[in-house]
């Protein structure tokens, strides 16, 4: 059994079994280099302080320079002995350079190391997530640029409702996603707060420069407060709840995809490399990656759940329960990216059956408002009009026919105001094109739409 590095108070070596229960290296190994650029942060603010002399810092950050390249390389194997992260680095410092080593951890606590190190840490996944939305946009816009003319039924109740274009349908999609990375740029904000020199919870005598360590690790700002600087998680909360909300965006994307490769809808095809076979059946073709982003959102949820009721009834400051915020955050963000990176690929790469969409859009009277509001024009009250094409769908249900196909004499028997300008009123492209209202479906704005979420993308990437 180790010594632990605390073990000054204590008479007893710690069970073994305590030992692991206690330990967290098994799952926070993985922010080893920030956990070093943190230490170097801090050393070489010590040394220009004087709190500890110049010398010393330049050798410990000198050391822990090469702790990182050796881990990094493996030459370093991680110790799952270890407590924490942050005890196995400053073990190896004090192991390789003795009494200077030692020094580092003055005028810190490992409450306030572990608060730095969760905060650089999600600062680049947040930015690695943001990448990954932007990515699925651009494919988003593709798709829709190359299906402006693909008319679908547009559903209400998954009842067939009026005709829209794929291209205006998925870009339904690019806003809720442009609005997902809208809202990590948020939690970002509060996640780019510097809290180190919160020390345990009071902060400390010695004269810290807290500024200066954030200036050296690119912070925004410092926290303001000691107690809440080692208690805060909400940055965390918050990441996991952006995050809940973009899988639910990508769970209803994915549950739309999972329906329209059913035989029954049949508008997308998947392509083989992005969808699996059964060991039974030798026709199928499932749609496993759809499904599978769909059952992970609930495990997204269950992360977010967990960091809620974990940090509910915590009395301030540090208590080693929010240990436990790691697991759950760590699980939220590789989930949602390993998602993100699948599902981008899985629309990109599936072909749109047009076709099929719009035999589909043929069916159920989708320009039924399109006949009324025809017939309005010709100077009709729009309740008769509303009444009159009831009866009309009535009568073409009666008789098989569609509006496209019922002979203008039928038309003329339900009012004298139908002339043949009703077939391209009807005509479903031209139904859909005549919606030029902003942000409705017809072509221009399909295509405003595109460009507004390029340039959203390019301004993105300019940051
Ligand atoms: N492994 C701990 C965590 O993740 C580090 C902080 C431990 N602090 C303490 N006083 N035991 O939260």
């Amino acid at each position: 059994m180790a010594d632990k590095m605390w073990s000054g108070r204590s008479q007893k070596a710690l069970d073994s079994r305590v030992n692991d229960f206690n330990s967290s290296i098994s799952f926070d190994w993985r922010m080893y280099s920030w956990d070093i650029a943190g230490s170097i942060a801090h050393a070489t603010m010590l040394g220009e302080q004087g709190i500890i002399e110049k010398k010393e810092a330049d050798k410990i950050v000198n050391e822990l320079t090469k702790i990182r390249e050796d881990i990094a390389s493996g030459a370093l194997p991680i110790d799952f002995e270890a407590e924490d992260i942050h005890m196995f680095v400053e073990a190896e410092l004090t192991k390789r350079i003795g009494e200077t080593g030692k020094r580092l951890h003055t005028a810190r606590s490992r409450n306030d190391q572990v608060a730095l190190d969760i905060r650089l840490y999600l600062r680049q996944e947040i930015r690695a997530v943001q990448e990954l939305l932007a990515d699925l946009l651009t494919t988003i816009a593709k798709k829709a640029s190359d299906n402006i003319q693909a008319v679908m039924p547009g559903f209400t109740h998954l009842q067939h409702g009026q005709p829209v274009t794929f291209a205006h349908y998925i870009l339904a999609y690019a806003q809720m996603i442009r609005r997902d990375m809208e809202r990590l740029d948020d939690v970002y904000v509060r996640t780019d707060v510097m809290p180190l020199g919160s020390c345990a919870l009071a902060a400390t005598t010695y004269p810290l420069n807290r500024h200066r360590v954030a200036e050296l690790l690119g912070f925004s700002a410092v926290t303001e407060n000691s107690m809440d600087g080692v208690s805060d998680r909400d940055f965390v909360i918050e990441l996991a709840s952006a995050l809940s909300i973009m899988m639910m965006h990508l769970s209803r994307f994915s549950e739309e995809i999972i329906l329209w490769c059913s035989s029954e809808f049949g508008f997308l095809e998947l392509d083989d490399a992005f969808s699996t076979g059964s060991s039974i059946m030798p026709q199928k073709k499932n749609p496993d990656i759809a499904e599978l982003v769909r059952g992970k959102t609930g495990r997204v949820y269950g992360d977010l759940t967990t960091l809620l009721t974990m940090m509910k009834n915590l009395p301030l400051a540090y208590n080693k329960d929010m240990q436990e915020d790691k697991e759950a955050i760590f699980d939220a963000v590789d989930n949602a990216k390993l998602c993100l990176e699948l599902f981008t690929k899985m629309l990109d790469t599936a072909a749109v059956r047009s076709d099929a969409m719009l035999q589909a859009a043929k069916k159920g009277f989708m320009n039924a408002t399109d006949c009324a509001d025809y017939l309005v024009r010709k100077g009709m009250a729009f309740r008769d009009a509303y009444k009159i094409t009831g009866q009309l769908v009535a009568h073409c249900i009666k008789e098989n026919y569609i509006f496209e196909t019922l002979p203008l004499k039928a038309y003329q028997s339900f009012s004298p105001l139908f002339e043949n300008d009703i077939y391209e009123a009807v005509d479903l492209i031209h139904c859909v094109n005549e919606r030029k209202v902003y942000g409705g479906p017809s072509e221009d704005s399909v295509r405003h739409q595109i460009a507004e979420i390029n340039s959203f993308v390019k301004s993105k990437q300019e940051l």
